[in-house]
């Protein structure tokens, strides 16, 4: 799960990942990373922690990392919230394999479609709650995909 901060999108996109992998009992793993340095070490933003937590996942133990390249060696799957995500992993990507494993977790939802989740840091907490319920419909499709 790859957002620019690593600290409200992509940690919630990893709590919420995670929830559904334990209460489906799937066999996988979840990571998440900024494609930005500025938050290195530090926890996910309040109002992800308490949005994740009134939906009964707890993210406090999350510490923001930088997407490195060899992320594309360890993941199958890489999700980004928007092109700018995309953008800029197409210029860490060392070949045409390692952009195919990076889509718009939107297209999840609307294959194809390239929404995006649109970044709330700057936003009230309301911006929080539509990223949850966002990421949230796309964590479920990505189970079922997991689950086949
Ligand atoms: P995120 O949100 O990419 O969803 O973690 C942001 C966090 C921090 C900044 C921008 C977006 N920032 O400019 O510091």
């Amino acid at each position: 799960m790859v957002c620019l901060g690593n600290i409200c999108r992509s940690p919630l996109a990893e709590g919420i990942m995670q929830h559904k992998i334990e209460e489906k009992g799937l066999n996988a793993t979840v990571d998440s990373a900024g494609t930005a340095a500025y938050h290195i070490g530090e926890p996910a933003d309040r109002r992800s922690v308490l949005t994740a937590k009134k939906h009964g996942i707890d993210i406090t133990k999350l510490r923001g990392r930088q997407f490195e390249v060899s992320d594309f060696d360890e993941f199958d799957l890489i999700y980004v919230m928007d092109e700018s995500n995309y953008e800029n992993l197409k210029i860490m990507a060392r070949n045409d394999a390692d952009m195919a494993k990076v889509d718009y977790i939107m297209n999840m939802v609307s294959p194809g479609e390239n929404k995006i989740v649109p970044d709330p840091y700057y936003g009230g907490d309301m911006g929080f709650e539509n990223v949850y319920n966002l990421l949230d419909a796309a964590a479920e499709e990505i189970t079922k995909k997991l689950e086949q």
